[in-house]
């Protein structure tokens, strides 16, 4: 059963560039595409529906490859805090920011914690996001942390979107283990995660690589456990100081590593060197108010792919849109709109590990795409949030939202 899409303008982001094709058709068949190219060289076949597109500009669907979607409360207090002069490292220290999270996600149930991330993760996909990375890490212990994989495959399971779902018990110390933080690791890699990875919820393994959380021997003896389970890494790194995380990262041929305002310039050659996607995160660089950039032109120089991503997460990054953090990331960033384009699909899609089916329009790859009522693809990340637009297509189907 093969669809015909006409009338419209595609930016496919093959090579991490608009790759422009107007006056374009796209064929697809099931969840694939076929056939794309201009509407000249359609070739003649039969089509079970041509929907006309009427002259709106196609994209990939939008891949937020960076969020902690699932959680209980919120901390709304906690930034009041904050802008009263308290920061985050304090807020950590004294009891509150993650720790805090980790009481109210204990607490609610898996129908309550589905029921949550559910509203927010409509949010993102209104905003034209077909492919979602979501982490636990507010579990910290195997049965909440099981709790919340669980809650992130029904996501899946409910939702017109491809979810990926990341092991992030190695996000901050439990109570239980307080003062033991080795002790936790090697609970994490002789317990939990080989154990929640055998009940198939586990895509990928991250850690918060920070004086405030994991140190680098740590993050390395998890890197271990997820290397010998054959599970991709990603991590937090340079996020609030410069451990060489992201170093380690790339030794381990991480898929990304994630924040990295403090990263060095060494650090930057060891990602490019090993193909691992960096991963900017503006809503929390702007949330926590940052002044320290991530060293944006030497990943320009030296080549390394750079995602973005809305981090939504209760205490850093309470994110509701992509496209603003687009905004955001271009502006803050430097980032034309074309790059920030690329950094939400083909890139992001590369911090997935998805990169040969997912992130550009091209035949052969998944059929996800939105298509657009705009005059130019710049316009996607040109207007601050607000509802624009369009009609989203996952594997082949429109979506009514
Ligand atoms: O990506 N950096 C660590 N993790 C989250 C914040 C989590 C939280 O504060 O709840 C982040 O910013
Ligand atoms: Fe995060």
């Amino acid at each position: 059963m093969k669809k015909l899409w006409k009338n419209c303008h595609i930016a496919t982001m093959q090579n991490g560039q608009y790759s422009s094709i107007e006056h374009a058709a796209m064929v697809t068949s099931g969840q694939h595409i076929h056939w794309i190219g201009t509407f000249e060289d359609l070739p003649a076949d039969a089509y079970s529906e041509t929907i006309d597109l009427n002259g709106a500009w196609v994209t990939p669907g939008l891949i937020d490859c960076h969020t902690h979607s699932v959680f209980g409360g919120n901390r709304s207090v906690e930034f009041e805090k904050r802008l009263q002069g308290v920061s985050y490292a304090e807020i950590a220290a004294s009891g509150g920011g993650i720790a805090s999270t980790v009481r109210a996600t204990r607490e609610a149930s898996e129908e309550q914690l589905l029921a949550s991330a559910l509203k927010r993760v409509r949010c993102l996909l209104k905003d034209g996001v077909t492919t979602i990375e979501i982490k636990s890490g507010y579990g910290l212990d195997y049965v909440n942390e099981r709790k919340m994989l669980r809650v992130i495959r029904q996501i899946a399971d409910t939702l017109p979107m491809t979810v990926r779902s990341t092991c992030l018990a190695a996000h901050a110390l439990p109570p239980e283990y307080k003062d033991q933080s080795d002790a936790y690791i090697e609970h994490i890699c002789n317990e939990m995660l080989p154990k929640l990875h055998q009940e198939g919820l586990v895509d990928a393994v991250d850690a918060f690589c920070e004086y405030l959380a994991f140190s680098p021997a740590q993050v390395e003896r998890l890197f271990k456990t997820a290397q010998s389970l054959n599970l991709p890494i990603k991590l937090h790194a340079e996020q609030l100081s410069a451990l060489g995380g992201s170093s380690l990262a790339a030794r381990y041929q991480a898929l990304s590593a994630d924040h990295l305002e403090f990263m060095t310039e060494d650090d930057v050659k060891a990602m490019a060197a090993a193909g691992t996607v960096a991963v900017l995160l503006p809503g929390a660089f702007y949330f926590l108010r940052e002044t320290k950039y991530p060293p944006l032109d030497s990943l320009h120089q030296h080549g390394v792919r750079i995602a973005l991503s809305s981090d939504l997460n209760p205490g850093t990054s309470p994110a509701l849109s992509l496209r603003l953090m687009m905004n955001m990331g271009s502006t803050l960033f430097r980032l034309t709109p074309e790059q920030t384009l690329a950094g939400v699909t083909t890139h992001a899609a590369y911090a997935l590990g998805l990169q040969e089916t997912h992130g550009t329009l091209e035949t052969g790859k998944v059929a996800d795409f939105i298509a657009w009522d705009i005059e130019h693809p710049s316009e996607i990340v040109y207007w601050l949030g607000g509802d624009l637009p369009k009609r989203i297509i996952q594997h082949g189907n429109e979506i009514s939202i």
